[in-house]
């Protein structure tokens, strides 16, 4: 009986695949009602002479069991540590996850060029609000309610008395409403107007200069910007002032750089002059000092405007404004 106890325990005992399975057999043989315990508590019914053999037979049953389970136990516990190991490894072989590398858009990279640029001859930065009322937008700059640049065609008027800023100008005026001279700030920043082609979005950047202290000349004006353009497109570049004409500027004028892409000589881009024009620029109109209540007897200063996109076109070599916004990954990896 005992020899099949013991054939039949194997038996059981191969065929355990877990700790689970294990566990119950384990109940089965030695726990409350095991079938080893059932035995040893039996020998009380076998008679006192039979009584230590039966005894020292069945206690060694249970030694050979208990022995068996701790050799299975640790085999599944190997087992198991294996499995874990294997469902957790990493391979370093494998090739790695591409992860694309992003860059800073052309308008934003030009952008911080031009401000840097500013920023070393000491001019500070400022901004202002895209949703600007009539008055700082056009009345403060001296540009009246008949004149053409309120055109209901340019300007996305919100209300009678709100539009979306058409230039960065309207931001001199808050920051002179604000501060004293001696003043020296550029203002980049996003302007609208209703106006859509090859050259021109509906939304584009600029970047407003101002310089307002006592004794300013137009000779300042000319040395600012000169030192600007040749840090941007080079030393060599031929610069002109034009005279023009700007409400919020007296004298005004335009500033033209002989044209990067053909040398001169003329080409598309720049008409066949030889010449692009780059930015506006004047002295600031005394009716805009006297609006933010500064002496004109006292101050002068100059101002200035200009186009980022057009900037960025001209010097990247650009056709088409549309494309800086059209976000095809393959115009704007170029950058
Ligand atoms: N605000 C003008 C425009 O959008 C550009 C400009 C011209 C700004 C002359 C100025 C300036 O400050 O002096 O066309």
């Amino acid at each position: 009986m005992t020899k099949d106890l013991k054939r039949v325990f194997l038996e059981e005992l191969r065929s355990v695949k877990s700790m689970t399975d294990l566990s119950h057999l384990r109940v089965k043989y030695l726990g409350r009602k095991g079938i080893i315990t059932l035995e040893l508590r039996s020998l009380s019914s076998i008679s006192p002479a039979d009584r230590p053999a039966a005894g020292k037979k069945i206690t060694s049953i249970k030694q050979f069991i208990e022995a068996e389970f701790a050799v299975v136990e640790s085999i599944l516990k190997r087992e198991e540590l294996q499995r874990e190991l294997q469902a957790n490894c990493i391979d370093v072989t494998l090739s790695g996850k591409f992860v694309p590398f992003g860059r800073q858009h052309p308008i934003s990279r030009m952008l911080s060029e031009i401000t840097d640029i500013f920023v070393t001859m000491g001019f500070g930065i400022e901004e202002g609000p895209e949703v600007e009322s009539d008055y700082y937008n056009f009345e403060s700059l001296n540009i009246p309610k008949d004149h053409p640049a309120r055109d209901m065609q340019d300007t996305f008027y919100i209300n009678d008395d709100m539009v979306l800023r058409t230039h960065t100008s309207p931001v001199q005026v808050r920051v002179m409403e604000k501060a004293r001279p001696p003043l020296m700030i550029i203002v980049p920043g996003k302007v609208y107007r209703r106006d859509a082609d090859i050259t021109h979005t509906p939304m584009f950047h600029q970047i407003e200069g101002l310089m307002v202290d006592r004794g300013i000349t137009f000779s300042n004006l000319k040395g600012v910007l000169e030192a600007f353009l040749y840090h941007l497109f080079g030393p060599d570049t031929p610069v002109r002032f034009r005279p023009s004409f700007f409400p919020f500027t007296e004298p005004s004028a335009e500033v033209d750089i002989g044209c990067i892409l053909c040398g001169g000589d003329g080409c598309n881009v720049c008409k066949g002059s030889g010449w692009v024009e780059i930015l506006g620029a004047g002295m600031v109109n005394p009716v805009v000092f006297e609006n933010v209540g500064y002496d004109t007897e006292e101050f002068s200063g100059f101002a200035f405007g200009m186009g980022v996109e057009r900037i960025a076109m001209l010097k990247y070599s650009i056709d088409d404004i549309r494309l800086f916004f059209e976000n095809d990954i393959r115009f704007l990896r170029q950058f």
